[in-house]
């Protein structure tokens, strides 16, 4: 006889494609200790690509940020690859958290697409790809894009039928407008707007799991912490340990917090925000610089975040929810 056809819901995978912040790790310029030491090997430092997440699976995907680093993304990711058709991806969708460089350049090398690129993002972030720094308008001469408004007020979103990603129909996104700052090429770089940045509450409505992705963050507002602790696991913006860690290294002049992102380190950082969690959520960190100690393995600050039940994330970590 053969067994009951399977009725348990079908879990949705996130996939880490890239867990370092801009620049990625090692950057090609940097000769910091933390990058000559992946260059040299050291079994304590491992290799990162800049800033991305793949959401779905087995075969239909929605990928979120659009990382430099795509490519390479790509080819250590085979599921992103069914090849169904010639000519073929299983990248269905793309959305934007923000119009940022390491978040928005890899569009370009989707160029080849028979069709315009499903796209959804803020209006503000479009506003940012389409002016600013004009990707949106130079992939007009390619593929093209069909742009859909990611809403601010709290309304979910669902790809729709037409893409034909049966695998993300379980699939709801909710965008949270974020306090950080868009990018230097923003026109509202100094007087951020709604919109610049988000992140996203991702449910899967078959199993009710639920994921908070926010790779920059830069303050906790009552909505953030309210979706933070409505969900099985955060993925938040680990880009720095202290405020003044671009500064001490003489590599900026800018705090954390002035670029956006909140400091894993001290009173009001980011480990002391998930410490006040539940014991039950899953906590990890991405988006991480390469000036970040907790990329040395072997640092007290490394184990200082393992000490307090957080992880770090690493490219091809995958959670299913
Ligand atoms: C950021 O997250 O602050 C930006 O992506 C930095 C950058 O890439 O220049
Ligand atoms: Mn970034
Ligand atoms: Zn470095």
């Amino acid at each position: 006889m053969n067994p009951a056809p399977s009725t348990a819901p079908q879990a949705l995978t996130v996939r880490v494609l890239g867990s370092a912040a801009g620049g990625g790790f090692p950057q090609w310029n940097c000769n910091c200790r933390q990058c000559a030491a992946v260059r040299a090997g050291s079994p304590h430092h491992r290799a990162r690509t800049q800033s991305s997440i793949a959401v779905g699976g087995p075969q239909d995907w929605l990928l979120v940020n659009a990382s430099p680093d795509i490519l390479t993304q790509l080819q250590r990711s085979p599921a992103l690859q069914p090849a169904r058709a010639l000519r073929d991806s299983g990248i269905a969708a793309v959305l934007l958290c923000d119009g940022q460089i390491d978040h928005s350049t890899g569009l370009f090398m989707l160029r080849e697409r028979g069709r315009p690129l499903p796209l959804w993002s803020t209006r503000p972030a479009h506003e940012d790809l389409s002016q600013g720094n004009p990707i949106l308008r130079v992939l007009g001469h390619y593929c093209g894009v069909d742009w859909h408004e990611l809403p601010l007020d709290g309304t979910a979103v669902r790809l729709p039928a037409a893409l034909e990603a049966p695998q993300l129909a379980p699939l709801r996104i909710t965008a949270l407008p974020l306090d950080s700052k868009p990018a230097p090429y923003s026109p509202h770089r100094e007087a951020p707007v709604e919109g610049d940045n988000v992140g996203l509450v991702l449910e899967n409505t078959a199993t009710g799991g639920r994921v908070f992705y926010a790779p920059g963050l830069g303050a906790i507002s009552p909505a953030v912490w309210a979706a933070m602790n409505s969900v099985d696991a955060v993925l938040v913006d680990g880009t720095f340990w202290t405020d003044d860690e671009m500064i001490t290294l003489g590599f900026s002049r800018k705090t954390a917090r002035d670029i956006g992102h909140l400091p894993q380190s001290g009173a009001g950082g980011m480990l002391e925000v998930l410490g006040r969690l539940p014991v039950r959520t899953r906590k990890l960190l991405i988006h991480i610089n390469n000036t970040n100690p907790i990329l040395d393995e072997a640092s007290p600050e490394r184990r200082a975040v393992e000490a307090a039940g957080v992880e770090v994330s690493f490219d091809g970590l995958e959670l299913l929810f």
